[in-house]
């Protein structure tokens, strides 16, 4: 039997089903447990440490950095059960690589959006602070995105994103007979009136999560839709967003280095 409060099953957190000091610091957290692997992919060594449900979970090592991708599922419960845990288990750095709608003419598809803050519009992180609390990026990991988007030659977008916890209705897309209540129309106009770059679902709850525990997050995200020009494709520039996240962790891990010296 474990505590109700902060349950284990074994030694292993219940969701993720890892254990204390089983992951290192740097955590890449897709959606998909499928991309999982495809992240692995570049590393030099990688093994599968956990799966259940929608959370997988590889660690291994990218150019000499101890790293691990652990998937989130799709929106904030999910995200948030994943940030609680891996957090537990010894993270502390958290790069979300996924997808995004973008919102503006000149974000192609397949470019990525490097994220510097998110829109609150999602569920899980208001049960841990105000409204008014920013969810913010770490400026390290922002920055180590930016150089790596830079050495691999991608074309990228630096600024805000709007995480929801609805891909249609919320993100301002007809539903089922084409229902939009009064709330959702207009969606894609305020937000882009205001600058924001592109919908998302999880990093509104990552960064928030990880402003209140000092722990540090960043965003990488292949543009796969267009809501200005009205284009769609899915997985286009999904590699790029993963080749810049995994270097994103190398950068940070010899800037950590080099401070602890
Ligand atoms: N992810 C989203 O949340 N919205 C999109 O339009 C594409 C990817």
């Amino acid at each position: 039997m474990s505590s109700a409060k902060r349950p284990v099953v074994g030694e292993k957190a219940y969701h993720l089903l890892i254990g204390r000091g089983e992951v290192p610091r740097y955590v890449l957290l897709p959606g998909d447990p499928g991309r999982v692997p495809k992240i692995a992919a570049a590393w030099e060594e990688a093994r599968e440490l956990a799966r259940n449900r929608e959370f997988t979970t590889y660690v291994g090592r990218y150019k000499g950095a101890p790293i691990a991708a652990t998937s989130t599922g799709i929106g904030s419960g999910s995200t948030a059960i994943a940030v609680e845990e891996l957090l537990w288990a010894g993270a502390d750095t958290f790069i979300r690589v996924g997808t995004t709608g973008a919102l503006r003419r000149e974000i192609r598809l397949g470019d990525v959006v490097i994220g510097t803050a998110a829109v609150r519009w999602d569920g899980a992180s208001r049960w841990y602070a105000p409204p008014e609390y920013p969810a913010v990026a770490h400026w390290r990991v922002v920055s180590a995105l930016v150089e790596a988007a830079e050495a691999l030659g991608v074309r990228y977008h630096v600024g805000v994103v709007a995480s929801t916890d609805s891909f249609y209705v919320g993100q301002e897309r007809p539903g089922h007979g084409g229902f939009l209540p009064p709330w959702a129309k207009g969606l894609v106009d305020t937000l882009r009136s205001l600058g924001v770059l592109s919908f998302e679902m999880e990093s509104a709850t990552i960064f928030t999560l990880a402003s209140i525990y000092g722990a540090r997050a960043g965003g990488v995200y292949a543009a796969i839709a267009n809501r200005e020009t009205d284009e769609f494709a899915a997985e286009v520039g999904v590699e790029d967003a993963i080749r810049v996240a995994n270097e994103a962790v190398k950068i940070l891990h010899d800037l950590d280095q080099a401070n602890r010296s």
